[in-house]
């Protein structure tokens, strides 16, 4: 028996105000026992679950070559949430949510491994009343995504009865170039259609990055300021303190604009410089940000205005750390660059001649996530030279992590007989405005996948612009015969990315 989902004719689907809760469900996890599922979505489900946001008919099923039982997955996961989950824990919360849990052992290419998972599937839709909705969340390598969306057809888990759904999601990388992020897409869309396909680019789930919505579009003082009239230069960087870890299986040929300029970044600069939607439907929103990155462009002189790195041995945040070239695993021939940076120009009306530029780097001094756009200088100072010598650009700076918030900076007069101005800061933190706090990027996606809320997720359209735009980066650094130039670890990145900035007269933000 399959219990149906009725409406709750107490809730009005328009009223934002209240939480979105889940229907019934289940939630299956191809890679269960890889990092990010440990470390993010198990947790998430937890969270979501306490926040009272999944409904009593959820399931979660896990899939992966391990001869464990259900009990044994569920300890798994146990020791996850308990380690990883955001909100405290809650023994009634845990218990409801571990009788829905199971798990399937095999291969992905193993056929009957496949029939066990529908068979598991099928109980819980009658067990746990989850009403035949089924989402496949594939973290896993690309290189297995053909044979698991093949799975999931040959065993019926794709096909969508009425009333009833059937969802894919998939983590970046989505290909590693534009060529193989095509070849990624025919695959997924020969099974799924294009609707029930969810790309996972988690800084889309970030309270932040959707606070660059609400600075733009709710307010009126920022509008008429935001294009190149006033804005100088944007800054757009995130920046990490940690080295590859162990991940250098992944990283090592991959290298940091693939891994996050290509979708993280680049959603940033769309956010930033894109038009206002006339909804935040996902069709709207996704149009708007299309727009942009078709309009962006790659910068003519790479030589110019690319600049790449690779953190040497040092010290940093008082321990000694390898470098790059000596972390286990990575060839010393590598070529693979841990610092990126690179200029882009938005061909449009707005942005027309202000360059963008974008950095990212492991092992830098710090870490943090801003947008910084920098403004013009008055046109006209009324002051004698000497009076403004310690006034800097005015600048709106949205800071994304951590302090999450924002920062207007401006000149302000120093208090004395004489006339003397300097920058100041004027800040909004989202810790000191709002008790509540943030909720993790997965638990807000991860929502949105079981309720088929799409705007967060980017389409392929997206992914494809974005390729466009990095693709002859990406050949022009391949054909380079040299190494990534050294930077020290703890610093701000190697000369070249300063210099790069230095030729257009500017430097870069120390965040
Ligand atoms: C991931 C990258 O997408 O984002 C990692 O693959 C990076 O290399 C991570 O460390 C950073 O995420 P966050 O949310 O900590 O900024």
């Amino acid at each position: 028996m399959i219990i149906e989902m009725r409406p709750n004719l107490l809730r009005d689907e328009r009223d934002r105000r209240l939480p979105r809760i889940a229907g019934p469900c289940v939630l299956v996890i191809f890679g269960v026992t890889g990092d990010l599922s440990t470390k993010k979505l198990m947790p998430a489900v937890y969270d979501l679950a306490n926040r009272g946001l999944l409904p009593p008919g959820f399931a979660l099923v896990g899939f992966a070559r391990r001869e464990w039982a259900h009990q044994d997955f569920a300890k798994v996961v146990h020791g996850a949430v308990q380690r990883h989950a955001r909100t405290p824990f809650r023994e009634e919360v845990w218990q409801q949510l571990s009788e829905g849990i199971r798990f399937v052992p095999g291969e992905i290419g193993n056929d009957e491994a496949f029939g066990r998972l529908a068979e598991t599937i099928v109980d819980l839709d009658e067990a746990r009343g989850t009403g035949g909705n089924h989402a496949f969340y594939l973290s896993i390598p690309p290189s297995l995504f053909p044979t698991v969306v093949d799975q999931l057809r040959e065993h019926g888990l794709a096909e969508e009865h009425a009333g009833r759904w059937s969802r894919v999601v998939i983590e970046k990388p989505f290909g590693h170039d534009l060529a193989s992020a095509r070849q990624l897409n025919q695959i997924v869309s020969s099974v799924f259609p294009a609707s029930s396909v969810f790309r996972i680019d988690h800084y889309l789930g970030k309270e932040t990055v959707q606070n660059m919505m609400a600075l733009r579009f709710a307010n009126q003082m920022f509008d008429p300021v935001w294009n190149n009239k006033y804005v100088d230069q944007v800054q757009i960087t995130m920046a990490e303190d940690i080295g590859i870890g162990g991940r250098a299986g992944y990283f090592d040929g991959i290298g940091i604009a693939r891994d996050v300029i290509q979708n993280h970044l680049l959603q940033l600069l769309a956010l930033t410089a894109m038009e206002e939607p006339t909804s935040f439907e996902a069709s709207q929103l996704r149009g708007e940000k299309q727009k942009v990155l078709a309009a962006a462009q790659p910068p003519v002189r790479m030589d110019l205005h690319t600049a790449r790195g690779t953190y040497a041995g040092g010290w940093a945040g008082g321990e000694r750390v390898k470098g790059y070239l000596e972390e286990e695993r990575i060839p010393r021939s590598s070529k693979t660059e841990t610092y990126a940076a690179i200029r882009i120009n938005i061909d449009n009306r707005r942005w027309a001649g202000v360059p963008f530029y974008l950095r990212t780097g492991k092992r830098l001094a710090r870490r943090v996530t801003e947008v910084a756009l920098g403004f013009k200088r008055a046109p006209h100072l009324p002051f004698a030279k000497t009076d403004t010598e310690e006034l800097g650009y005015n600048a709106i700076v949205l800071r994304i992590q951590p302090d999450e918030g924002v920062t207007l900076r401006f000149g302000a007069k120093v208090p004395g007989t004489q006339m003397e101005i300097r920058d100041v800061n004027m800040d909004f933190a989202y810790g000191g405005s709002f008790t509540e706090s943030s909720p993790e990027a997965y638990e807000r996606l991860l929502l949105d996948v079981l309720l088929g809320d799409p705007p967060l997720f980017p389409q392929h359209e997206e992914v494809e612009l974005s390729w466009d735009i990095l693709d002859p980066i990406l050949d022009y650094w391949a054909d380079l015969p040299d190494q990534p130039e050294a930077y020290e670890p703890g610093s701000w990145g190697p000369k070249c990315a300063d210099l790069m900035l230095a030729r257009d007269g500017f430097s870069w933000r120390r965040p």
